[in-house]
């Protein structure tokens, strides 16, 4: 009974999606098909991607999905669809590009779509739906999967997935417009031991990434951080400084515990000595929290080096926290 449920959803987004996608290439779709020219996307990719557009009138997609004979009940499952008292039933997206998600075995699960221009909101997505659950699906992983680059790179955006594989990175991911999920670190570690975070440089990029980590690590992935400074994503990195020099930030990318630490230590002057105290405790702590000998001095020495404090000082620091229990307390 779900089950059925579940693959009539599943096959009124496939409709949906084809339907979007055959918009995007008649003259309706010009716009939109300029659009995603104008921002470097080639013919390849916008099929690879199944790119579409929903166009500007507001009931044309639940005319066409009526016509195949879904029920009203079962449309208003899909996310589709608005409802209210005045209108009935209308489609949700409209004059938008339409990214379909899918999930690791190509269903269509979900839809993205774009204003064209400055409108807001700027991104809308499908609702949650039974057969759409945004914490447990990665965009782009359908593709990342069989990529044969070493690891897999975690970005914000459905552009920055599309240019970096455009450009070759064709192990990116995205999370679906929300925080990454301890249920996505886990899909990430099924497919790979090492991610890349990959976040807008801003400082909600720098924030989400900050979240990341820990969740990443409790899983047991290696982690480390790109900096795509001055640009703002990799989307825009990509556009205006091409995939070699893309690739050497790719492989300059910094450790994730390095980064937390250099991060931290914006909050501190270290020219100050209690500013210098409070934040060598604070890493003390931090360093505590490695159970493995060799990793915990590995990062200990690392830290001492690129912040100037004798290792055994900061040693003695990590023992005498050990000692007293806070590691614990902590966490
Ligand atoms: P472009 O402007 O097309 O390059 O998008 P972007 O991906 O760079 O946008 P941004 O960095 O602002 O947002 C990152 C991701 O967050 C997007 O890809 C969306 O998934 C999501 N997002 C952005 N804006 C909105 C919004 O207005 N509403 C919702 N629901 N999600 C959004
Ligand atoms: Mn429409
Ligand atoms: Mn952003
Ligand atoms: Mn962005
Ligand atoms: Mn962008």
């Amino acid at each position: 009974e779900l089950a059925d449920r579940r693959a009539l959803l599943l096959e009124i987004n496939k409709q949906a999606a084809k339907y979007f996608y055959c918009k995007l290439r008649t003259p309706g779709g010009a716009d939109a098909m300029a659009y995603l020219k104008r921002r470097g996307l080639s013919d390849e990719t916008i099929r690879m991607f199944g790119l579409g557009y929903s166009d500007k009138y507001n009931n044309d997609l639940y005319q066409f999905l009526k016509k195949k004979g879904y029920s009203d009940e079962l449309l208003k499952d899909s996310g589709l669809f608005n409802v209210d008292e005045r209108h009935g039933m209308y489609d949700k997206f409209w004059n938008r590009v339409i990214y379909p998600i899918m999930d690791v075995n190509n269903r269509v699960i979900g839809f993205g779509g774009r204003v064209m221009g400055d409108a807001k909101p700027k991104y809308l997505n499908s609702p949650e739906t039974k057969i759409f659950d945004k914490s447990r699906n990665l965009y782009g992983l359908n593709a990342a999967r069989t990529s044969r680059r070493r690891n897999l790179i975690i970005c914000e955006g459905y552009m920055d997935v599309i240019s970096m594989h455009q450009a070759g990175f064709t192990n990116a991911v995205a999370s679906l417009g929300t925080a990454l999920t301890s249920q996505q670190a886990g899909l990430l570690k099924r497919y790979t031991d090492e991610v890349l975070i990959i976040y807008d440089s801003d400082e909600a990029g720098v924030r989400a990434a900050l979240r990341a980590i820990p969740m990443l690590r409790s899983v047991g992935l290696a982690t480390k951080v790109v900096n795509l400074r001055p640009h703002k994503d990799p989307d825009e990195f990509i556009q205006k400084e091409g995939m070699e020099a893309f690739e050497e930030r790719l492989e300059r990318a910094e450790n994730s515990f390095l980064f937390e630490v250099r991060i931290l230590q914006g909050n501190y002057d270290l020219t100050d000595p209690q500013g210098r105290t409070d934040f060598f405790h604070e890493v003390a702590g931090k360093l505590l929290k490695f159970e493995d000998e060799i990793e915990r001095n590995s990062y200990l020495e690392a830290v001492a080096r690129l912040y100037h404090i004798q290792a055994d000082m900061l040693e003695k620091l990590v023992n005498k926290l050990a000692l007293k229990g806070v590691g614990l307390a902590e966490q």
